[in-house]
């Protein structure tokens, strides 16, 4: 898959630079689609998204006692005031341990081809029970879950609502099907980029159209391109140079290890772009503090091209021009536990293995 995505992305680049200029939006409606609520519904499989799901969904992604040391939820990794992440770089899990990637965003999640870095996830239904069990994220175990949400009788209410056709609806598959109905709802639409799109010319500047324009001839949108700006499709990190130990280190060889071929050493799924902007720091290994020193990176790395100042500038305004208007979610109140809910532990080991 690599060789040919090569061949086609250096026949792209060979085309006389007439037959690229064209119209600015004819050619990005081409390449890109606007993010809507009815898209996000479309991509999810076999879940239906109905209110009482959504909320159940919205507690328990804010629920630190989903795990074991009861500190941590969804929310600290993914937090939803910074874009869907956090600080950075690599995340801090379960006693402090340090994890090897950093948090991609849950923000428009939904639309990317499958989850994680190196896709190893299909959907957000299955993901969503890695960090419970993953040892240096949530450290905990399914039936643990279950004994604490089946301990609380506001939760058993609940998921009772969100799931009345299952007997014994306060179990680990509905926690991951409401998670992920909760997750479809965070999507980022009205961008000034989505905008434009749909036909307003003074909704992105000059510099922000020259970026725009430079993004597309250039071929940073033959990974990143579609709905989410990128997370369609897996590429070779490094297919011009390859990337500063630091920024790609030896170990992580991403999809390689989803695959078992070689053929997908240093392999990642592209990244979605949508709100790059909020959330520095940069690539898997989080080890790029800049967006203008990322945008750098790609173009030699990926495309081995050396971008001007201006260039690079005008690349990085564009993608400014990719932050949507962002969920607006009320902070939960949590169903309180009882003299059954089952207390939090917080010892430094990690009792379960990497996800
Ligand atoms: C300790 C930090 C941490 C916690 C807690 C955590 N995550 Fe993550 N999350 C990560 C990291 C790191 C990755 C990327 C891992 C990888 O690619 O190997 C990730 C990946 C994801 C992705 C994939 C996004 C994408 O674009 O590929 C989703 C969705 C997600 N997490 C949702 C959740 C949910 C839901 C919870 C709570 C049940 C949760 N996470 C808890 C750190 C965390
Ligand atoms: C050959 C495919 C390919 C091309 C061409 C490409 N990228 Fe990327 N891009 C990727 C992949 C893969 C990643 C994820 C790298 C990783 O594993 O950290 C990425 C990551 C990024 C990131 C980091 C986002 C984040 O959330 O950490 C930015 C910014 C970015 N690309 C911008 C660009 C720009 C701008 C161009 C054009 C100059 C470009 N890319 C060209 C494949 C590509």
């Amino acid at each position: 898959m690599s060789r040919i995505f090569v061949a086609s992305l250096s026949a792209m680049l060979f085309l006389p630079a007439a037959a690229m200029a064209g119209d600015l939006r004819a050619d990005a409606n081409a390449l890109f689609e606007p993010i809507t609520p009815a898209a996000a519904a479309k991509v999810v499989k076999s879940n239906d998204l109905t209110p009482a799901k959504i909320e159940l969904g919205k507690e328990l992604f804010f629920d630190p006692r989903m795990s074991a040391s009861q500190i941590i939820s969804c929310n600290s990794c993914h937090n939803l005031s910074l874009g869907g992440v956090d600080a950075g770089s690599t995340s801090v899990g379960h006693g402090w341990q340090k994890g090897p990637r950093r948090a991609p965003t849950v923000l428009n999640a939904v639309f990317n081809v499958a989850q994680f870095w190196d896709g190893r996830a299909p959907d957000l239904k299955t993901q969503a029970k890695g960090p419970v069990q993953a040892g240096v994220e949530m450290n905990n175990t399914p039936a643990n879950v279950e004994a604490t949400l089946n301990s609380i009788p506001g939760y058993v209410a609940e998921f009772k609502k969100a799931f009345p056709n299952d007997a014994k609806p306060a179990n680990f598959d509905n926690f991951a099907l409401a998670i992920e109905a909760f997750e479809a709802t965070l999507i980022t639409p009205g961008s000034r980029f989505d905008k434009f799109l749909a036909g307003d010319e003074a909704a992105l500047d000059a510099t922000e159209k020259q970026g725009l324009r430079l993004f597309m001839d250039k071929g940073c949108v033959s990974c990143h391109g579609g709905v989410n700006v990128g997370g369609a499709g897996y590429f070779p990190f490094g297919v011009a140079q390859k990337p500063a130990a630091e920024v790609l280190p030896a170990a992580d060889k991403g999809r390689a290890a989803v695959t078992k071929s070689a053929a997908d050493d240093y392999v990642f799924r592209a990244a979605p772009l949508r709100n790059v902007a909020l959330r520095a720091p940069y690539f898997h290994t989080g080890s790029v503090w800049t967006l203008e020193e990322a945008v750098s990176i790609m173009a030699a790395d990926q495309l081995g091209v050396t971008l001007s100042g201006d260039e690079t500038k005008a690349i990085v305004a564009f993608l400014g021009a990719l932050t949507g208007e962002q969920p607006h979610v009320s902070y939960p109140v949590l169903p309180a536990r009882t003299n059954g809910t089952p207390r939090p532990a917080q010892g430094l080991t990690s009792t379960t293995a990497a996800h």
